[in-house]
């Protein structure tokens, strides 16, 4: 069952995400001590990061870790772990240790191998953020493209989205949430929100959840069918 929450801007959207990510903290802190959040690449959550420099969190009860990673030099501008570093971490008092991203710049490979370790070690997950292409992929799982199931992280070879070499967590790590939330904004991803409420089974459907999900769009995602 998929709560569809249409706000009219992205801004909005952005708004909300911060208040559920705040939320997902102070309940995982409570109940667990930490607060262990996967972060979406892309451009779509960068508003989210920035509105929570603003929050007075207990930064050191924060994990984070990354849902994919571009094959890229460990300081190319178009890393997800240099967007989320601009964003973000330059802003808040977070331990270095806490922040666990992908080591990319290994190649899909190695650094897949790498990750699924830790990944093995921190599931289940608070909070795991997505965003969507386009083509309706999510981190970097894309239609049509097979992967093994039974991996946690995947190496990534032949993305349609450059840079073409990534590091995915897999659908089945993905899933190991107690809360799901999805961000979809902007007028250019219409088409594949129209397919996925269809049925279509795009890469973004296929997460799920342990506990509860929630899809925020913008109204111009969101047709009138
Ligand atoms: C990436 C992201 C990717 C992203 C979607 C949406 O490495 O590109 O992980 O999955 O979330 O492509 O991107 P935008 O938020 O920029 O539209």
């Amino acid at each position: 069952m998929i709560h569809w929450h249409v706000k009219p801007t992205a801004e909005e959207v952005a708004l909300a995400a911060r208040d559920i990510i705040i939320d997902a903290a102070h309940r995982a802190i409570h109940v667990h001590g930490i607060f262990k959040l996967v972060l979406a690449g892309g451009t779509t959550p960068e508003r989210v990061y920035s509105l929570l420099t603003k929050e007075t969190c207990h930064w050191e009860k924060w994990q984070l870790y990354l849902g994919d990673e571009r094959c890229l030099p460990i300081h190319h501008p178009q890393r997800n772990s240099q967007i989320i570093q601009r964003t973000l971490l330059d802003k808040i008092d977070i331990p270095r240790q806490n922040i666990h991203f992908i080591p990319a710049e290994l190649g899909a490979v190695k650094a897949a191998a790498k990750y699924q370790q830790i990944i093995n070690l921190a599931s289940p997950f608070d909070l795991v953020i997505l965003g969507m292409g386009e083509d309706g992929h999510t981190a970097s799982l894309f239609p049509n493209h097979q992967y093994i199931e039974s991996e946690l992280v995947h190496a990534v070879f032949n993305a349609p989205k450059p840079p073409a070499e990534r590091v995915s967590m897999s659908m089945t790590a993905l899933s190991q949430n107690r809360t799901l939330l999805r961000l979809i904004t902007g007028a250019n991803k219409k088409d594949s929100v129209e397919q996925w409420r269809k049925g279509e089974n795009l890469p973004i459907a296929t997460i799920t959840t342990l506990g509860n999900e929630i899809t925020l769009l913008d109204q111009s995602t969101f047709g009138d069918t």
